[in-house]
């Protein structure tokens, strides 16, 4: 018997996990009764369970009812036209024509940002990619792989624990330049949960004119941020119909959280041309390019998702009663932060907690340190991510009181951190 040969990978340096999915495992193994989870950005209902929405149970039977014998056929690499027109609309309105937006469907809004990530950095080829600091965990690693240089623009302010729109607006009119992508949260910053203003944005759409940077928006809070989709594009939107110049601009959706469609990896990239000029031969090789990308790397985004989505979008009678499901579940989410305010208050909380009520979507930047977080974790079960960020979904009537005095307990007597 010869010796074993050596694996080719037996080198291979593992790369740092997500923590988010760790502090999942870690949750998922602990058997304290009363641990709370509120590192996840998935949405509970006030018993602390998933809740699939109603109004996707109803497409669901349709869809089983109808027995398409196509529906478990191969799709179109670009994905399926009929959903992608419903879900251009849905984000766009009237904001812009139709035949500026070339869509094409995605792994939900993950894939969206990398097919998005992928397609500019071979044809627009920008020097680099402006992130928020902080942002969303994946942008990072997604641009990263796509090989473009990431830089950040300023977005927190610790000391105020609000947005840094000065700053911001200094660094990318200091060091951008033509042609740099600048991605921007559509609505609820993941994880701040702070948005600019509508004059913020005004501001930072005419940097972007004059500038020449390409605009990016990430958008996979449309409607649950709210409870209203048209106030949470309207961002979005305002970017799409400027003049004078027209912006180009990229745009991942998700339906993951405003369907609740998570785990069926629902969305779209939709690139927004100018529209000048004859735009159907460029449509039609933009679409090419996209599909791909798309091709050399899923062959094609799956339809199960898609199909509710569809089902939802393309009926008004399910559409309204979806509106009313993200009004509901976006409700919950808001009382939550005042409970968690409220509570914080009455038991006199050292430290200011009126940004809690304050940010908007489904994360708080709480302002608690690393230290206090770990704290929380070994002693009293709950867990959150390194950063202070907390998922409100996490929080309900039943564990408010508990995250909230194991809160005051660190703050009030920091020391007990050093004696556990
Ligand atoms: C800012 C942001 N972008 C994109 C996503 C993508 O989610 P998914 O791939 O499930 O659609 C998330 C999910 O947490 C997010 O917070």
């Amino acid at each position: 018997m010869g010796s074993m040969p050596t694996s080719h990978f037996s080198g291979l340096a593992a790369p740092p996990r997500d923590e988010i999915f760790e502090l999942l495992g870690q949750f998922r193994r602990d058997t304290y009764p009363e641990r709370v989870n509120l590192s996840a950005g998935v949405y509970c209902t006030d018993e602390g369970e998933p809740m699939p929405l109603q109004v996707v149970r109803q497409a669901e039977t349709a869809i089983y009812q109808a027995a398409d014998p196509h529906r478990h056929d191969y799709g179109a690499i670009e994905g399926d036209a009929a959903f992608l027109a419903l879900a251009r609309d849905f984000t766009f309105s009237t904001a812009c024509s139709a035949d500026r937006v070339v869509s094409v469907q995605t792994v939900s809004g993950s894939g969206a940002n990398h097919t998005g990530a992928r397609f500019l950095a071979d044809n627009l080829r920008p020097r680099r990619v402006w992130l928020s600091d902080p942002t969303w965990v994946n942008h990072d690693l997604i641009w990263q792989t796509v090989g473009v240089a990431v830089h950040y623009y300023p977005y927190y302010n610790a000391k105020t624990r609000s947005f840094d729109f000065d700053g911001m607006v200094a660094k990318l009119e200091a060091e951008a330049e033509a042609n740099d992508v600048v991605l921007l949260h559509a609505c609820a910053h993941n994880p701040t949960g702070l948005d600019p203003t509508q004059e913020q944005w005004k501001a930072i759409a005419q940097l972007c004119q004059r500038k020449s940077l390409f605009p990016f928006f990430d958008n996979a809070y449309q409607g649950f941020a709210s409870g209203d989709p048209d106030h949470d594009a309207w961002a979005v939107r305002h970017f799409a119909q400027l003049q004078g110049p027209a912006l180009e601009m990229g745009v991942a959706q998700s339906f993951s959280k405003n369907m609740g469609l998570y785990g069926h990896r629902t969305g779209a990239f939709h690139l927004v041309t100018t529209g000048e000029g004859s735009m159907s031969a460029a449509r039609e090789s933009i679409t090419a390019n996209l599909a791909m990308i798309v091709r050399s790397e899923f062959s094609m985004s799956p339809r199960f998702g898609s199909d509710i989505a569809k089902t939802i979008l393309g009926s008004k009678a399910l559409t309204a009663e979806w509106y009313t499901e993200l009004q509901v579940m976006s409700s919950r989410l808001i009382s939550m932060r005042k409970a968690l305010y409220d509570a914080l208050v009455r038991l006199g909380t050292p430290g200011s907690w009126v940004h809690i009520v304050n940010q908007i979507g489904m994360f708080s930047y709480t302002g608690l340190t690393t230290p206090e977080v770990v704290y929380l974790r070994q002693k009293y079960h709950i867990y959150m991510h390194s950063s202070g960020r907390i998922s409100m979904a996490g929080l309900n009537t039943k564990n408010v009181e508990y995250v909230a005095s194991a809160i005051h307990e660190v703050r009030s007597n920091p020391s007990v951190m050093t004696s556990a």
